[in-house]
């Protein structure tokens, strides 16, 4: 994939550029890896700090820095759901739909949600608010059902639970 391509399937708007401190915690991470490239994933997770969202801008950004092609970093951020995309709401409610949270009542969580907020899996309500997501598991399959809200995990759900967590959020 081109970095026009890149662009272009992950809707970005202008070109990026890490901050000089993003820059050093980057090299920082580079010492932490045997290679570079695998240090892709905390750079991704830098990349969302930095810009907000993962864009295609950023995508191109990590690529440049890294020395990757733009393609392998959009094949590798595609592959995962928790980093931030553009157009995300505040909040980001990812509820795990993996066999342990299925037999625990993620089924319920997903559709109050569904009803709470008017939106489906994928979508992000008209203000901006909130953003829908169905994910693979969260690696709390012993406190399911899951869900994570942004970067908090809430564990042993309710559907009460549920509503007191987004009730307070601000
Ligand atoms: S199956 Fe839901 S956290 Fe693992």
């Amino acid at each position: 994939m081109t970095q026009a391509e890149a662009t272009e399937r992950a809707g970005g708007a202008g070109p990026r550029e890490f901050s000089e401190a993003a820059k050093r915690r980057i090299e920082w991470l580079y010492s932490r890896y045997p290679v570079r490239e695998a240090a892709l994933l905390p750079v991704l997770r830098l990349a969302e700090e930095e810009f907000g969202a993962i864009d295609g801008p950023a995508i191109e950004c990590v690529a440049r820095e890294m020395g990757i092609s733009p393609g392998h970093v959009y094949g590798v951020f595609t592959f995962y759901t928790h980093y931030r995309r553009e157009g995300d709401g505040k909040y980001v409610l990812q509820v795990c739909s993996t066999l342990p949270c299925a037999l625990r009542g993620c089924r319920d969580v997903v559709h109050h949600l569904e009803e709470r907020l008017g939106i489906g899996p994928g979508e992000t309500t008209p203000d901006g608010r909130f953003t829908l997501k169905k994910v693979e598991c969260l690696g709390s399959c012993d406190t399911a059902p899951v869900v994570q809200v942004n970067e908090d995990y809430h564990e042993n759900l309710t559907l009460e639970k549920l509503d007191a967590i987004l009730d307070a959020l601000p």
